[in-house]
């Protein structure tokens, strides 16, 4: 496997969507619109996997000067503002066939990356119970709860300092 981590770009929508629909439960997947906005507001701090041509994984972030994401934090204006601190991780998928392989790693370190670059406070995002051993192996800690009802789930703020 040769996985070239790139920023997305509007021919990789239908590949997101896929991994999308692969990954998540109708009621909880970003749908083609989220991910055209995606690619035309925050593709600079979002990233996808190719695997020769097939699209195997992404992360999807976001500025944000909130800690914890709530219902808006999805669907709000994505276009990044002077004030915001955080970086927030909107989503964060990979085909399972390619799952267990250190990708879905791979884009965490690249969207710290780019909020390093940026001077940015925090890595931030929701996570549904069974995920917060995940994210906390690569360094984060469990806020509280969240506020957002995406999916009738509970969701979990977590957070990793980067200063
Ligand atoms: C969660 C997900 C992104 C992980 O992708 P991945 O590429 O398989 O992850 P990695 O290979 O980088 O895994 C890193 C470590 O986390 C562990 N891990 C992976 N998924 C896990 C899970 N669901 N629960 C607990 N630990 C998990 C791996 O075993 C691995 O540990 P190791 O380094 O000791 O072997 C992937 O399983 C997925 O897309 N799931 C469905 C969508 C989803 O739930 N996304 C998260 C939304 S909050």
């Amino acid at each position: 496997m040769n996985p070239i981590y790139r920023h997305p770009e509007l021919k990789d929508v239908d590949g997101m969507l896929n991994v999308e629909q692969s990954c998540f439960e109708p009621d909880e997947q970003m749908d083609r619109d989220d991910f055209v906005e995606v690619v035309n507001n925050v593709s600079a701090m979002s990233f996808v996997i190719d695997v020769d041509g097939e699209i195997a994984g992404m992360i999807s972030c976001r500025t944000t000067d909130k800690d914890v994401l709530d219902n808006e934090s999805y669907y709000e204006d994505l276009a990044p503002k002077a004030t915001d601190t955080n970086l927030a991780v909107l989503g964060l998928a990979v085909l399972p066939k390619y799952q267990g392989a250190g990708l879905a790693t791979e884009l965490l370190k690249r969207a710290e990356a780019v909020a390093k670059t940026d001077g940015l406070t925090s890595l931030i995002l929701d996570c549904r119970d069974r995920l917060i051993p995940f994210y906390e192996k690569y360094g984060f800690q469990l806020l509280r709860r969240s506020n957002s009802t995406f999916g009738d789930i509970k969701w979990f703020g977590m957070q990793k300092k980067l200063k």
